[in-house]
């Protein structure tokens, strides 16, 4: 049986409190066909979970980064503890616009542990960048990420993982849906290599140029559990459509 689709939504540095109000009042999901996230920047989650108890849209509330210790000496960084008070039930951690500023796989793996200690969601970010992909690395870079990640984690359900082709965030150009499912399989195979039969379970989501007119391919393949959305979550209309292509 297919799990229910996950839509999420990655604001990254973008929006304004005004703006993201009005897209609240306009989004609309039924928790009972997918779940919505919305990831806003952290100054925007305290309001933006005001505003969803009192329009009660059925979106869920995500954050896009966060510290893995409980508190201490950590200047512009925040806890779990931080998060799950302003309403927070899944974090973003590894997105490769992170790796890229410089989160060592050492970092990605204290968040996810600190994250799941919590009983929140981490939605875990891999994927290869231009050079890796032409080269053929795909899989080899997937697998190494996913074992970094994952190893050692005694309990893994809560465990979200989104593939992000680096070369496919933001360009318009999006891996195929048959390409996202070949590399969404090898994903599978990783996870139940390192922590058996839940792999099954363990919801991969596609990530880089999902847009309305995609979401439905993509929704198609039976390892594409759901996508995580930047650009297009910028609009209601194209974020709506999308959703409803996962329904
Ligand atoms: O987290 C979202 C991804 O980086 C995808 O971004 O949809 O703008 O390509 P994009």
């Amino acid at each position: 049986q297919r799990q229910k689709p996950l839509v999420v939504a990655n604001w990254k540095m973008n929006m304004s409190l005004e703006k993201a109000l009005h897209f609240l009042n306009s989004v609309q999901s039924d928790p009972q066909d997918s779940t919505v996230v919305i990831c806003p920047p952290y100054p925007l989650l305290y309001p933006v979970n005001i505003a969803m108890k009192k329009l009660q849209t059925g979106v869920q509330l995500g954050a896009q980064n966060v510290h893995w210790e409980d508190h201490g000496a950590h200047t512009g960084e925040v806890s779990v503890g931080m998060l799950q008070e302003v309403g927070c039930n899944f974090v973003l951690i590894g997105h490769s616009e992170r790796r890229m500023a410089g989160e060592s796989e050492e970092a990605i793996q204290h968040k996810v542990k600190q994250v799941l200690q919590s009983g929140m969601y981490p939605i875990v970010c891999v994927g290869e960048n231009s050079e890796e992909f032409k080269q053929g690395l795909t899989s080899q870079i997937v697998k190494q990420q996913i074992e970094a990640a994952l190893k050692n984690l005694p309990n893994i359900s809560n465990i979200i993982i989104a593939y992000e082709p680096v070369w496919a965030i933001g360009t318009g150009q999006s891996a195929t849906p048959y390409q996202a499912e070949g590399v969404h399989q090898t994903i599978r195979q990783s996870i139940h290599d390192l922590h058996g039969s839940i792999a099954h379970r363990i919801p991969i989501l596609y990530g880089g140029s999902v847009h309305a007119e995609n979401a439905r391919s993509l929704a198609a393949y039976e390892n594409i559990d759901g996508v995580l959305v930047g650009g297009a979550s910028l609009e209601v209309k194209s974020f709506q459509s999308i959703i409803r292509s996962f329904n």
